[in-house]
């Protein structure tokens, strides 16, 4: 699959380590991860339905691609779902971040900084290979598939989460560009001061953004290449509509404000609207919408036994 990006792959992926790296110490609370009950039952929810069913039995040896702090792979863990786990991720600063909350929660994991393009590990060494929110990074989407293959066992299987859907990566422009519009009198209500120019263009990276991400998803497409590469009995679904509008509005608005004056309350509620909308989602909308009509898509796909 092409890459959207004209950008070329080293550039993408120096730029990936740069926005990641400056991000990880406020990654946690800027996207709301939990690693208790509501973290958990999150991540239960989207590895099941990219399943199609959550599994009584555990993957052995799993290996997460882009683990970032460890939203999947943590929660994945607490929930007995993988009973060990190789964290990878290009960004060393995310990966420090991980591990310190490993080591927090009591878990026992392996961490290695690599590019998802170039495994550093044995063929057919891994149960599972896994990821969330990452391969909408990758440059050389075809070169990583055939990486995660190699690594697999026999009858091993992929699972990713959270990939944006080409629609839903569209949509996502309109809580931008309304929650700018609604920042001033959002700050007034709330009595937080304007983010300082040099902390919101600078600081955080923020404005590297675009460049991070190289992909947006066709489901029908995704699954061509997923075939192409190899796997079998592939499976794409959609998740979050409501929530994801409401959760880039929400975020928007925050990135406005000074962080350190935009009040618990107000974080705490814009969290749990969006759970409440997560779930309106899931009853609803999921059921009865295609998989192209939702921000997010989650998959499955096996390698041959
Ligand atoms: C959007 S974050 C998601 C992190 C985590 N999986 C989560 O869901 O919170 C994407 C992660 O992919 C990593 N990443 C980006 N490009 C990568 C590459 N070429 N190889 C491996 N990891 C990469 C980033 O450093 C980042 O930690």
């Amino acid at each position: 699959m092409p890459a959207r990006s004209p950008l070329t792959p080293d550039y993408i992926k120096h730029v990936n380590v740069r926005y990641h790296d400056a991000a990880a110490s406020e990654y946690d609370s800027k996207w709301g991860i939990d690693f208790g009950p509501t973290g958990q039952q999150q991540v239960r929810g989207k590895f099941g339905k990219a399943l199609g069913e959550w599994r009584a039995e555990p993957f052995g040896d799993a290996l997460e691609i882009g683990s970032g702090t460890g939203y999947f792979s943590l929660n994945l863990l607490q929930l007995g779902a993988i009973e060990r786990l190789v964290a990878t991720d290009i960004s060393p600063e995310m990966l420090s971040t991980l591990s310190a909350t490993a080591g927090r929660l009591g878990l026992a994991i392996e961490t290695k900084v690599t590019d998802a393009e170039t495994l550093p590990f044995e063929d057919e060494s891994f149960d599972l290979v896994f990821g969330h929110a990452v391969l909408h990074h990758l440059p050389d989407l075809d070169g990583a598939l055939s990486e995660f293959i190699r690594v697999l066992r026999p009858g091993g299987a992929i699972v990713f989460c959270g990939e944006p859907s080409r629609y839903g990566d569209l949509l996502a422009v309109l809580p931008k560009r309304g929650a700018q519009l609604a920042a001033p009198l959002w700050r007034l209500a709330l009595g937080a001061s304007a983010r300082k120019p040099d902390a919101a263009e600078n600081g955080d990276g923020h404005e590297l953004e675009p460049e991070v991400d190289v992909h947006a998803f066709a489901p029908s497409l995704l699954d061509r290449t997923l075939a192409d590469a190899g796997f079998k009995e592939v499976r794409i679904g959609g998740e979050e509509l409501l929530a994801n509008v409401y959760g880039w509005a929400v975020r928007t608005l925050e990135h406005t404000a000074e962080p350190d004056e935009v009040p618990y309350r107000w974080r705490e509620l814009a969290f749990r609207g969006y759970i409440a909308l997560q779930r309106v989602d899931t009853a609803l909308l999921e059921p009865r919408l295609p998989p192209s009509i939702f921000y997010n898509l989650v998959l499955s796909a096996r390698k041959s036994g």
